[in-house]
């Protein structure tokens, strides 16, 4: 059976109380008929209050991230099993932007990733190679060794995580990788999970960096990309519901 593609969007720090309320109505209401799994990937402060929204939607909630211990004299810190109770779905871990703005590293995403899934949160782990590494050559090398780092902590679990491949030149920019250059990464990480793991056709890869209404569907269309993580172009109702309707 052809698994689901899964469109999660991840809103950043944007949105407050009155915005939430009317893109989530308007998700709710919009998906009804949608053949994709959906997820929003809220601020922590919202998720209380986009649990409360979504309530009897098949709409799923993710976090942004996750600390690496479970509990205890954490500052700041939010744990995988306070997320659980918030009925959080996902959380993406190792973002670029948590890699360059918060020195996040490979061993530090594994951890993420390791404590999520054994507190029943799905980990979107994410990679992909800065604007330098791709023109140096080193995109293979760079998503290998970023995806190796959480394979390996705990590889039984491996089928349980998400993978997003993000070029970091593509976030934000209005430049999107053209489904070729896509697919040819997604198409090299299959490839690496399948060499851990029997459920490598299992795994999600989604694809972010710019993914828009108008160009999700040539994204999709390739067989190794099975949804989108999707940052700016998930704020508006209207084209995150032209998205998912791309992927359904
Ligand atoms: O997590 C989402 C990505 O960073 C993509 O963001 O769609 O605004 O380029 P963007």
């Amino acid at each position: 059976m052809e698994k689901k593609k899964l469109i999660a969007g991840n809103w950043k720090m944007n949105g407050n109380l009155e915005a939430n309320d009317a893109l989530v109505r308007a998700l709710v209401a919009g998906m009804k008929d949608a053949a994709c799994s959906v997820a929003v990937c809220v601020p922590a402060p919202y998720l209380g209050q986009v649990q409360l929204l979504k309530a009897g939607s098949a709409l799923e909630l993710g976090a942004q991230d996750v600390s690496p211990h479970a509990q205890g004299a954490y500052t700041g810190e939010v744990s995988a099993p306070m997320l659980r109770e918030f009925g959080v779905r996902y959380a993406i871990v190792g973002h670029s932007e948590r890699r360059q703005y918060h020195g996040e590293t490979d061993a530090l995403v594994a951890e993420k990733a390791k404590t999520a899934l054994a507190h029943g949160v799905t980990p979107i782990v994410c990679v992909g190679e800065t604007l330098a590494e791709r023109e140096a050559g080193q995109t293979e090398e760079v998503v290998k060794r970023q995806l190796a780092a959480v394979i390996h902590v705990n590889g039984h679990c491996i089928s349980e995580i998400v993978v997003a491949y993000e070029p970091v030149w593509a976030i934000g920019t209005g430049k999107t990788a053209t489904p070729e250059m896509a697919q040819q990464v997604h198409g090299l990480l299959r490839k690496q999970l399948g060499a851990a793991t029997s459920h490598a056709e299992r795994v999600h890869i989604l694809y972010g960096g710019s993914m828009n209404a108008a160009n999700a569907a040539s994204l999709l269309a390739q067989p190794d990309i099975d949804g989108g993580l999707v940052g700016g172009a998930s704020l508006k109702a209207a084209d995150f519901l032209q998205i998912v309707a791309a992927a359904s």
